[in-house]
């Protein structure tokens, strides 16, 4: 297996070929979990999960997943860690990689940070989100979702509304739906529409109520107040009337329509509670199929 391939860094860049078949062994994984037989492909290995960034879907379920396919798992954390010391990420990881980690898996608030990482270790770098740039597990886990309902997803027409500028889960999204042959429209406030988006292939509105109706899934995103230095929209209140999935927006869907959101969410500003846990939302078999995917992929970093 190449470098390139061990380590899972980013979507961009990645094929069909490389994507469909982790999700084709993340559904045999499903399967396996229901039926109360997971793999034991992960014996003997030894997972260690980094997050300098909170988390609680993303670390929980690779923890889940290692241990589902009985690797051993070390949760570092930085807080009681050398790095109150002083000693710089690289000499961390270089250590813990010296310590014998076959896969490591770190959340950074630096874009790139899991790359640069990857550069000085031997073991493999999952990136389980870095900064505003990717978090390519979500996109794989979103991606599974999508096919779960809507079958492949050649042609298929995927929105992504609200935080864009600041969202890696909107950049991984928009390359693997887009190298899985779906159409991607980003939409939100013209603020938080990062440029380059149309030159990515993505269609670009600030008008959800016309982009609404044509869709055949539609992620919302968080809005990352913590990530925004300046006010980038007058209030929570007014991005929810001009941007927020509410009951009456999500009754102009198309009949088979799903609703995603990678959470955590900010409820009654992003996304109506009615309709984050109404019939549509498909949030939480998200969070479910997350464990599946993960499984998938630290099977491909550890081999
Ligand atoms: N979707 C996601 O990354 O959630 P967490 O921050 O809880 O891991």
């Amino acid at each position: 297996m190449s470098t390139r391939r061990r380590h899972l860094l980013a979507i961009e860049g990645m094929t069909r070929g490389e994507i469909e078949p982790i999700l084709d062994r993340a559904r045999f994984h499903r399967q396996r979990a229901a039926a109360g037989t997971p793999a034991q492909t992960l014996a003997g290995k030894v997972v260690l999960n980094a997050f300098f960034e909170d988390s609680t879907r993303t670390r929980a379920s690779f923890e889940i997943a290692a241990k589902s396919l009985g690797a051993q798992v070390v949760n570092w954390l930085a807080k009681v860690s050398s790095i109150q010391k002083g000693e710089t990420l690289f000499d961390t990881a270089r250590n813990l990689d010296a310590v014998g980690v076959n896969a490591l898996v770190i959340r950074h608030a630096s874009s790139g940070a899991a790359y640069l990482l990857a550069q000085v270790v031997r073991c493999a770098v999952v990136n389980a989100g870095d900064g505003t740039h990717e978090h390519p597990s979500q996109a794989l886990l979103d991606a599974f979702t999508l096919r779960e309902h809507l079958g492949p997803l050649q042609g298929r027409r995927v929105l992504i509304v609200g935080d864009i500028l600041h969202s890696r889960v909107a950049r991984s999204n928009v390359h693997c739906l887009q190298a899985l042959g779906a159409s991607v429209t980003v939409c939100g406030p013209p603020t938080l529409l990062p440029p380059g988006m149309a030159e990515l292939g993505c269609t670009v509105t600030e008008d959800l109520d016309a982009a609404l109706p044509s869709a055949d899934a539609v992620m919302m995103l968080r809005l990352q107040n913590e990530r925004q230095a300046e006010a980038l929209f007058p209030s929570a209140r007014e991005f929810s009337r001009g941007w927020g999935l509410t009951v009456r927006r999500a009754e102009r869907l198309l009949p088979h329509a799903i609703v995603l959101h990678p959470g955590p969410i900010n409820r009654e500003v992003e996304i109506a509670s009615s309709v984050a846990d109404g019939p549509r939302s498909v949030i939480l078999e998200q969070v479910t199929n997350g464990v599946a995917v993960r499984m998938a992929i630290l099977e491909e970093a550890c081999a």
